[in-house]
């Protein structure tokens, strides 16, 4: 089986209506679909934004259908100069940019207990996204994806995220799933395609462009469930 968590309906939708044999519950207030894609068995959600809902969503998909896998697909701020709204940015690992106990002494962004700031992404999944991506023909990086509980439209908050964790992109699920996931032992990818430049102005892009931006990320979705 293999997991898919998105946050919001545009990103989901059309890789729910890829699944063919589909059942449908809801566990906490959150709907999974679950079907097949040729011969891939997968579980969909739309866990809603921000980490909370981003972590229930991904505790109750590990627990209810234990995922060999689960990645996080969707849109994200752009971080990065040389990618353009539509492209992709592939996770090598995700930070929570929010999580800050520098006052008692931590770096800044470590998650206390297990003591790490930067979540390693699965390396065999973050390979076959890229070749996805590469046999879609969109333009990637992969890097850093930080993760917190705001949507970055503010040209200080995107320097902030910059120069503080050297991310390629900014959202509000990942750095959660990730947590999730490493503490159950569950690989764990992220995709997202850029919707805005999460600077000044990035609330009239995001409205503008998430929708051909949630479309490049289900294409890369469909043949990545063809090559893992
Ligand atoms: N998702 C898409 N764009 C975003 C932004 N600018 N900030 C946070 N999450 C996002």
């Amino acid at each position: 089986m293999i997991g898919l968590i998105g946050a919001m309906d545009i990103e989901v939708r059309r890789i729910k209506a890829l699944l063919t044999d589909t059942k449908t519950e809801s566990i906490s207030g959150v709907e999974f679909v679950t079907g097949r894609c040729g011969n891939k068995e997968v579980v969909v959600a739309k866990c809603g934004v921000g980490k909370v809902f981003a972590a229930l969503c991904a505790e109750a998909m590990i627990m209810k259908y234990h995922p060999e896998l689960i990645v996080n697909v969707g849109v994200a701020g752009c971080l990065c100069d040389n990618l353009k709204i539509g492209d992709i940015v592939i996770a090598c690992n995700a930070v929570q940019y929010d999580m800050d106990t520098t006052q008692l002494g931590d770096p800044i962004g470590m998650l206390s207990d297990i003591n790490i700031t930067y979540i390693p992404a699965d390396e065999h999944i973050s390979e076959v996204l890229q070749r996805s991506v590469e046999s879609v023909g969109i333009d990637y990086k992969k890097g850093t994806i930080a993760t917190g509980d705001r949507f970055v439209s503010d040209d200080a908050v995107k320097r902030f995220i910059t120069d503080t964790f050297g991310a390629k992109a900014c959202e509000m699920e990942g750095g959660a799933i990730a947590h999730v996931c490493y503490v159950n032992k569950v690989p764990f990818g992220i995709l997202r395609a850029m919707s805005d430049g999460a600077d000044n102005g990035a609330n009239m892009d995001f409205t503008t462009f998430t929708q051909m931006a949630a479309a490049n990320s289900t294409k890369v979705i469909e043949k990545f469930l063809s090559l893992i």
